[in-house]
């Protein structure tokens, strides 16, 4: 239904609880400490609201809770596979559909199968771990933003899109090197934008001219239809499974990451109308996962997957849900911290680098402003910045939403401590790493707070702590 009051409501009841920790500042500064100052080394206990991510953490439905007893586990050719076989037929049209544990299963799956050393892989821009399954199969891994994706100001609806004249420039020189081109929905590297139709058309129709593989990175498929819906010309009047449909119509198969778009806990899914491929992916998959109708899950898995795409797809949901990130996204700016402009579908992103422009990017601003977050109220997000990403272009701290878990007091909450984190911005002090891991570092690397000092200009500056 259309909904024409200010106040968002959560278009669900709670039925079921769990009681969130509530720490004093003391036990939040030895909770750090303990972690050696790296949010992900905090237990769930010491954190008041997470926000660390949107994946694997959303609340599944009672219909879901209640399918898991209809899980049928039997090891091949299970009841529960062909129930979800069908909704994944229905929504996507891809005749072969395989479970898989989560989504970088899918992706290993793809990369081994199809990819060789030496072939590229074009892309919006690469999720990490799609990134690491691309090179870890000795292929390239190129990504292709829309120009202006790298602003936070530049308000563009479709910021998530691919650059099209470099795709069929690409294409046109090293055709023959490209072994697949894919468009990650929303595009997540980018602050969750989404991707528009007109878009996905276009490489749609250059991959068909210059022969080459197209693949979705599925993730988030609804919230990609959801703003195609409202933003763009011509879909106003479509049902979200005709937008994603025709979204998935355009492309030869999907990745599929059940854990944000899916709401389950566990599971993902690759999908292909291309039987050569379907061939390689089930030999694989036999490998890694187990046998193709269960995909190294459990029946019960499936069936809370099977409803969860369905449920990811409904209106008041996604009316609800995206405007929550921009009601989110509001506060923070109100609150004094910028963050990345529109705000996507499933987090909000904030400029690190340009509220604390006293850092430099090797004293990690995204890193020191998620810790303040934490000092200041327990809330969890998550460096995307120099720390994770050496040589980044952007220093941002990212507040996931998880779906149906915060309500909108939660939110508030937030926006009220990011009010405290503002006043105290000009001296939150930087970051500089103790140890750290030979890749992906921002997970396990201890880190330790540099000394802020007023320096003989008057200005506050950060300083490694003397020897
Ligand atoms: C766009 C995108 N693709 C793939 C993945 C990987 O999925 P998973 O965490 O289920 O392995 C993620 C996870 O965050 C993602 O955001």
């Amino acid at each position: 239904m259309s909904w024409d009051f200010r106040t968002i409501i959560e278009p669900f009841r709670i039925r079921a609880v769990e009681p969130i920790p509530l720490l004093d500042r003391k036990a939040r500064e030895r909770a750090l400490a303990r972690a050696e100052h790296n949010l992900f080394g905090l237990r769930a206990e010491e954190v008041t609201i997470d926000l660390l991510t949107d994946s694997g953490t959303g609340a599944m439905s009672a219909e879901q809770w209640g399918a898991l007893m209809m899980g049928d586990e039997t090891y091949a050719g299970s009841r529960s596979f062909r129930r979800l076989e069908a909704v994944v037929h229905e929504l996507t049209g891809y005749p072969h559909v395989f479970p898989v544990h989560q989504g970088r299963a899918a992706e290993r799956i793809l990369a081994r199968t199809v990819l060789e050393p030496g072939k590229l892989v074009l892309n919006n821009t690469h999720f990490d771990t799609t990134r690491a399954n691309v090179e870890q199969a000795g292929a390239r891994a190129v990504d292709l933003p829309t120009p202006g994706s790298d602003d936070p100001s530049y308000a563009c609806p479709f910021k998530g899109n691919i650059d099209l004249a470099n795709l069929e420039e690409t294409l046109q020189l090293r055709g023959s090197e490209v072994a697949l081109v894919m468009l990650t929905l929303t595009n997540n590297a980018v602050g969750g934008q989404p991707v528009s139709m007109a878009n996905i058309e276009s490489v749609s129709a250059l991959c068909r001219r210059y022969e080459v593989p197209f693949f979705l990175d599925a993730a988030r498929f609804a919230e990609n239809a959801w703003f195609i819906k409202v933003r763009e010309p011509g879909y106003d009047r479509w049902r979200l499974p005709e937008i994603a449909r025709r979204m998935f119509d355009l492309a030869d198969g999907c990745t599929l990451s059940a854990k944000k778009d899916g709401i389950v806990h566990i599971g993902g899914l690759l999908c292909t109308r291309l039987p050569q491929w379907a061939e390689k992916f089930r030999c694989e998959l036999i490998l890694g996962e187990g046998y193709p109708t269960y995909g190294g899950l459990a029946g019960r898995d499936l069936e809370a997957m099977s409803l969860g795409l369905l449920e990811a797809l409904d209106e008041d949901y996604l009316r609800y849900r995206v405007r929550s990130i921009a009601y989110f996204a509001e506060g923070l700016e109100r609150a004094g911290i910028p963050v990345v402009h529109p705000p996507g579908g499933h987090a909000v992103f904030a400029d690190a680098g340009r509220l604390l422009s006293h850092l430099r990017p090797d004293q990690f601003p995204g890193q020191a402003l998620g810790a303040a977050f934490y000092l200041e109220g327990g809330v969890r997000g998550v460096e995307v910045g120099s720390l994770m990403f050496p040589g980044a272009r952007l220093e941002l701290l990212r507040l996931a939403v998880p779906r149906r878990v915060y309500t909108q007091a939660h939110i508030d909450y937030v926006i009220e401590v990011a009010e405290r984190v503002a006043a105290r911005a000009s001296e939150l002090p930087g970051y500089r790493i103790l140890r750290e891991p030979p890749f992906l570092r921002h997970f396990s690397a201890s880190l330790e707070p540099l000394e802020a000092y007023i320096c003989a200009s008057g200005r506050r500056e950060s300083c490694a702590p003397s020897p």
